[in-house]
C-alpha cells in the first residue's frame, strides 16, 4: 500500500508526543482502514503520558476517538464502505498495537467499533462520541452492570428512574441520551450553568454537584421515585460515596462507575467499573453500535455531545490539546482537526 502515514508517537511516560512517519497496513478480516479527519482526547491520553500504564510497547500511539473515511475494508466487512464517513473506537490500549492508535492519518479499526455518520455532522463534532458512548453503553446495559432495556426495545417510558452523577461530562452527556432513548426519567448533577446543557439530553431535573447540602437534597427528591440505580460519570471516591449514601438511605441500589470503586460502600449498595474498550464485539456492544447509533444519529434521537472544542489543526496540535483537558473542561470535549 502507497499512502503515506504519520503519528503522534509517545516514545516513554513523560515524553511529549512526536510526530513522526509511521507504517500503515492493510485491514484484515472484520478490520478497516479509516482515514482521520478529526480526533478527540480523553482524560486517559493524559493519564497513560503521564505514567505510562496500559501501554504494551514503546513507542505508542494514543488516541481512543476517531471520525473519517473509510479507505479499505477488510474481508468480511460488508456494512461499510471505501468513502464512508464514520466514527469509530480506535483500540490500540486493547490491541497493543500502534497501527490501531487514533493519534495518526490513518488507523486500522475493527469494524464493530464504527458506525456510519450522516452528511450533516462534521467529522469535528462527530468525533466527541465513540469512547463516551461505549463507556455509558458498557455501565447502562451490560450484565453485571445496570442491564437495562435496550433503547430498541424501549416502548414508551418506564416508571424509573436513573441518577447520572456529573451528567455534562462527555460519558454523562452519552449517559443521559441513552437512558432516556431506554425510556428512563433521569435525574442528573452538574454546574448550575450547565443545568439547562443536561435537560437538553434529556434530564428531567438537575442538582448542583457542588452544593454541600446536595446528598440531603438528592435524596429527598428521590425517595418519591422508583430508583433503577445509579451512573457514576465522574467516578472519584467523595462522588461514589455520595451517590451510595444516597442510595442507601432510600433502599440500596446499584452504581455503575468510570473507575474503581471505593472499599468499603454501605451494605445495601453495589458498584462496578465498566471498560469501555471492551464493549466493542460484545451483544449489547454490537447493539448499539451497529443497530442504534447511525439511525439515532441520521434521526437525531442522538446527538454529538458535548460541543467539539476545536483547538488545532494537526497531528502537532495534540499535545496541546492533552495539556489543555488536563486543566479541566465544562460541558465540552477538545477536539483537533486533521
Ligand atoms: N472506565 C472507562 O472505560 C472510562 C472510559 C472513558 C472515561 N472514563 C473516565 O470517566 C471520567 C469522565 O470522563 P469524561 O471524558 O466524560 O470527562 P470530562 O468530559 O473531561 O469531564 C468534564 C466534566 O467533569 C465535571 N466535573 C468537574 N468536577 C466535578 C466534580 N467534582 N463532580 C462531578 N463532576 C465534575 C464537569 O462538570 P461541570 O462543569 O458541570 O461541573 C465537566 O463537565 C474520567 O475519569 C475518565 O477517565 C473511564
Amino acid at each position: 500500500m502507497s499512502l503515506e502515514n504519520s503519528a503522534a508517537f509517545l516514545d516513554g511516560p513523560r515524553q511529549s508526543l512526536r510526530v513522526g512517519l509511521a507504517s500503515v497496513r492493510k485491514p484484515a478480516a472484520g478490520e478497516m482502514l479509516v482515514k482521520n479527519h478529526a480526533i478527540a482526547i480523553n482524560p486517559i491520553d493524559g493519564i497513560i503520558q503521564d505514567l505510562g500504564i496500559f501501554v504494551q510497547q514503546w513507542p505508542t500511539i494514543l488516541g481512543h476517538d476517531i471520525a473519517g473515511e473509510v479507505v479499505e475494508v477488510g474481508e468480511g466487512v460488508t456494512e461499510f464502505k471505501p468513502g464512508a464517513r464514520v466514527i469509530a473506537q480506535a483500540l490500540g490500549m486493547i490491541t497493543g498495537k500502534p497501527e490501531n492508535g487514533g493519534f495518526q492519518t490513518y488507523t486500522v479499526v475493527q469494524a464493530h467499533a464504527a458506525a456510519l455518520i450522516p452528511q450533516t455532522l462534521s467529522y469535528e463534532d462527530a468525533a466527541v462520541i465513540p469512547l463516551a458512548f461505549s463507556t455509558a453503553v458498557g455501565g447502562l446495559y451490560q450484565d453485571g452492570h445496570l442491564a437495562l432495556q435496550l433503547p430498541q426495545n424501549a416502548h414508551g417510558n418506564t416508571d424509573q428512574t436513573l441518577l447520572v452523577w456529573s451528567g455534562s461530562s462527555c460519558v454523562g452527556s452519552a449517559v443521559i441520551q441513552l437512558a432516556t432513548a431506554s425510556g428512563f426519567d433521569v435525574i442528573a448533577t452538574a454546574s448550575p450553568r450547565n443545568f439547562d446543557y443536561c435537560k437538553s439530553l434529556g434530564a428531567t431535573a438537575v442538582f448542583d454537584h457542588a452544593d454541600k447540602d446536595i446528598v440531603e437534597k438528592l435524596a429527598t427528591r428521590v425517595r418519591s421515585c422508583k430508583m433503577v440505580g445509579a451512573f457514576d460519570a465522574f467516578g472519584s471516591k467523595e462522588s461514589t460515596h455520595k451517590i451510595a449514601e444516597i442510595l442507601s438511605r432510600t433502599g440500596g441500589g446499584f452504581i455503575a462507575t468510570v473507575e474503581e470503586p471505593p472499599a468499603h460502600l454501605p451494605k445495601n449498595v453495589t458498584c462496578k467499573q465498566m471498560l469501555a474498550a471492551l464493549v466493542p464485539g460484545t451483544d449489547v456492544g454490537t447493539a448499539l453500535w451497529r443497530d442504534f447509533l447511525p439511525a439515532a444519529l441520521a434521526s437525531g434521537q442522538f446527538k454529538p455531545a458535548p460541543r467539539a472544542n476545536v483547538v488545532g489543526q494537526g497531528l502537532e496540535s495534540i499535545q496541546m490539546g492533552i495539556d489543555k483537558l488536563k486543566k479541566g473542561v465544562s460541558a465540552s470535549k477538545i477536539v483537533v482537526k486533521l
